[in-house]
């Protein structure tokens, strides 16, 4: 059964597409879950999971572990992918849990969680036990800088409101401050860049742009689109397209918190 707390209403994610043309973000997040550390037989929440991949890699390390996302369509393929795993829809603003867990995991979801990121913070700590850890990556300040400009150009360009990005990208020092603040210790925190290839991705931009932008892209009108994202790639390739491939700009923010 997928039970279901609050879906974020604005949440658009083609389910079947992402792990055939962007399973680069679970295979990335590999070290994350080294980073976990998970134990045999302890709690640990996958907030943001996706269609599972790392939930079920957590699993496999001895774990029990609970996918929580807020998007249906991720985690009715998490269901259909893992059949022995627990799986939930749910935002990270408003979820609840019956029992605190050990740790809470998260990879390239928590910059999706854009309304409020004090209150998913808050929710995190609600979720733990004292002691219990919050490890995460996300996409950090200036991540998808030149991709955000390209949109930006582009869509200026054909006559529109500048996109509004759905996206919440903070500094180290930003994001580390609200964790203090929610009553987490930080012990790690990491901001590096990581280009990305984006093998999968023919298009290259535009089509990063159809996976993680649907949400300005379904306010464009459907005769500007195609335009409109041929004018992104355009934009974009100076930067980003390179001899073996596109390449996406992405600036990472990783840490470890401990709930105090
Ligand atoms: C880039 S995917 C990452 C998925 C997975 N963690 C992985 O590593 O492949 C981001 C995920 O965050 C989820 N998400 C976005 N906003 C959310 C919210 N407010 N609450 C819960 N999940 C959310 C999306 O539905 C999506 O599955």
């Amino acid at each position: 059964m997928v039970l279901q707390y609050g879906t974020p209403s604005t949440m658009r994610w083609n389910a079947k597409t992402y792990d055939s043309s962007f399973g680069y973000v679970s295979a990335l997040g590999a070290p994350l879950v080294d980073l976990l550390d998970p134990r045999q037989g302890e709690r640990v929440l996958d907030l943001g999971c996706g269609t599972g991949a790392l939930t079920a890699e957590i699993s496999m390390r001895g774990a029990q572990v609970l996918g929580i996302d807020g998007s249906p369509a991720m985690i009715e393929k998490a269901l259909a992918g893992y059949p022995g795993l627990d799986f939930i829809v749910g935002d990270g603003h408003d979820f609840g849990v019956a029992e605190p867990y050990d740790a809470v995991f998260s990879n390239a979801a928590l910059h999706w969680m854009s309304r409020d990121p004090d209150m998913v913070i808050a929710n995190v700590h609600e979720a733990l036990i004292p002691g219990g850890r919050f490890i995460a990556e996300m996409g950090g300040a200036g991540n998808c800088a030149a991709l955000i400009a390209a949109m930006s150009t582009a869509w200026r360009e054909h006559g529109l409101r500048e996109p509004d990005l759905p996206w919440y990208f903070p500094t180290p020092a930003e994001y580390a401050q609200r964790l203090e603040k929610a009553g987490f210790t930080v012990r790690l925190l990491e901001y590096f860049d990581r280009p990305t290839p984006l093998d999968e991705c023919p298009a290259g931009a535009s089509d990063w742009v159809r996976m993680f932008a649907g949400t300005p892209l379904a306010n464009v009108p459907a005769d500007l689109v195609e335009p409109l994202l041929r004018r992104v790639d355009e934009l974009a390739a100076p930067a980003l397209r390179t001899e073996s491939g596109w390449m996406a700009d992405y600036v990472r923010l990783r840490f470890a918190a401990v709930r105090r």
